[in-house]
């Protein structure tokens, strides 16, 4: 078996694994550890200044090489929270009035990447398969092939993928997209985002040959692991707490960072307008928002952030009695078993994105249910999970009275058909677990290199 290199911007160090056992970390780690591999990244620090040579910081746990590179500031800002985060990420989101864009920008963005081309080849003994995740590295496979690398690599994006009218919006596309064609495999969450990347090859001079072999890997959870943990996170004392807290009042959810993707001042202002016109919903119904602080330093992050601290101030102002708070706005985060005890004892799932790649919240929900009795997911259509949870009320969040009518639906849904629909969305997320999506991945990726070389010779 060849040995697995995964690149991605953040790295699931071991002194991590138990508190951010998330996505990424659950599905590539058992692979790491049985072809024992590496996973390249950022350690997530940032130095004023760096002085002298950089070399990656190895660490090893079960066999794993847990490689890491530090920041400068300069670096920090031109790349993580310039290029990658105001203009990657806002593009990808189709929120184009967000993109802030320089030069620098562009440059710091490419220059991270030439840092992790240059230290990566050090670390291959040959046989190798390279794997490289998410807007932050798109350029990284062409980089590692102008410095040699043989190996197959593949690239998967967790973001969307934006239509060409939008996509050539994006200052430096040509050559991102050039660098896409240079893979081995290029992968997305689901069609709509293929075709996207399909189209702007079409519309892109020169054309590319050979292209690379593009295809859809929808990223799934581990089933069992989460319904575990969820039930370790039900059992728990903070579970115990929230059940009390709640008496016998019915409970939404809601887990998002705080990204404006994530739709959550719709969601605010949805509520209000059920509690408006639903009147019968008034000290019955919690809506718990988890929502920890991301990318704080980037100017829309802290505006969404104050818009929302207003909603709710405003929600609870207007609805709150002396024995029930409408609203309950977590600006933190959890331990992933309490978030999914959370959810277990929720009774609604709000999962309701503007945009999103995928949305593995949605997919947790689902899987932390109670099978006897399970929750209602109401789920945004522009959500990649909405592709395979039929069984989900899906919405469309830019509509207030649709979100208002979901809310209703799932809150005053009878049984059996809260069953029915489980039932749908747990057979699909038994389909596509993240071990069939990492699998399935991978042995695309070999076939699609043996096909290239042969192609070559
Ligand atoms: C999204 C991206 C990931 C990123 C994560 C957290 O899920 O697809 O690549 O790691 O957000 O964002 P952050 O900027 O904190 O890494």
């Amino acid at each position: 078996m060849s040995r697995l290199v995964t690149v991605s911007n953040r790295v699931a160090l071991p002194s991590q694994l138990q508190a951010a056992q998330g996505g990424l970390a659950v599905g590539l780690r058992s692979a790491l550890e049985e072809s024992g591999g590496i996973w390249f990244g950022w350690d997530g620090g940032v130095e004023q200044q760096i002085v002298g040579p950089r070399t990656p910081r190895v660490q090893e746990s079960n066999g794993v090489k847990y490689a890491t590179l530090r920041l400068s500031r300069e670096e920090y800002d031109r790349y993580y929270l310039g290029y990658a985060n105001q203009v990657l990420w806002p593009l990808f989101h189709y929120r184009m009035s967000f993109i802030h864009c320089d030069n620098r920008r562009l440059e710091g963005y490419w220059d991270v990447n030439r840092l992790f081309a240059d230290h990566l080849p050090p670390l291959l003994v040959g046989d190798e398969v390279i794997w490289i995740h998410d807007y932050h590295f798109i350029p990284l496979g062409q980089l590692l092939r102008e410095r040699g690398v043989q190996a197959p690599i593949g690239y998967f994006l967790h973001t969307p993928f934006p239509p060409w009218d939008v996509f050539r919006a994006l200052p430096g596309h040509a050559d991102l997209l050039a660098a896409l064609c240079r893979y081995d495999l290029v992968g997305f969450q689901t069609a709509i985002d293929r075709d996207n990347f399909l189209d702007c090859l079409k519309h892109f001079e020169p054309r590319l040959d050979p292209p690379p072999r593009v295809e859809t890997f929808p990223i799934g959870i581990d089933v069992d692991q989460v319904a575990r943990e969820a039930q370790r996170g039900y059992n728990s004392q903070q579970g115990r707490r929230l059940q009390q807290s709640l008496r016998d009042r019915r409970l939404m959810i809601g887990v998002d960072r705080l990204d404006y993707s994530k739709g959550l001042g719709n969601r605010f202002e949805s509520y209000e307008a059920l509690l408006e016109g639903h009147s019968e919903h008034r000290g019955d119904v919690v809506f718990l928002q988890i929502a920890p602080v991301s990318r704080g330093d980037v100017p829309e992050y802290e505006e969404i952030r104050h818009h929302l601290e207003y909603l709710a101030g405003h929600i609870n102002g207007r609805y709150a009695e002396y024995d029930w708070i409408p609203l309950r706005y977590l600006n933190r985060g959890f331990h992933r078993s309490n978030i999914l005890g959370f959810l277990a004892r929720s009774d609604v799932g709000l999962v309701t994105p503007m945009r999103d790649g995928m949305n593995l919240v949605a997919k947790e929900f689902v899987a932390a249910q109670d099978p006897g009795n399970p929750g209602a997911l109401v789920l945004s259509r522009f959500a990649g999970a909405a592709h395979e949870l039929e069984g989900a009320v899906l919405v469309n969040p830019y509509n207030v009275d649709e979100m208002v009518a979901a809310m209703h639906q799932a809150l005053t849904m009878p049984l059996n058909e809260r069953r029915e629909r489980w039932q749908q969305m747990i057979e699909a997320l038994r389909q596509q677990d993240i071990h069939r999506w990492r699998s399935d991945f991978l042995e695309a990726l070999h076939d699609a290199h043996r096909a290239r070389t042969s192609e070559a010779l």
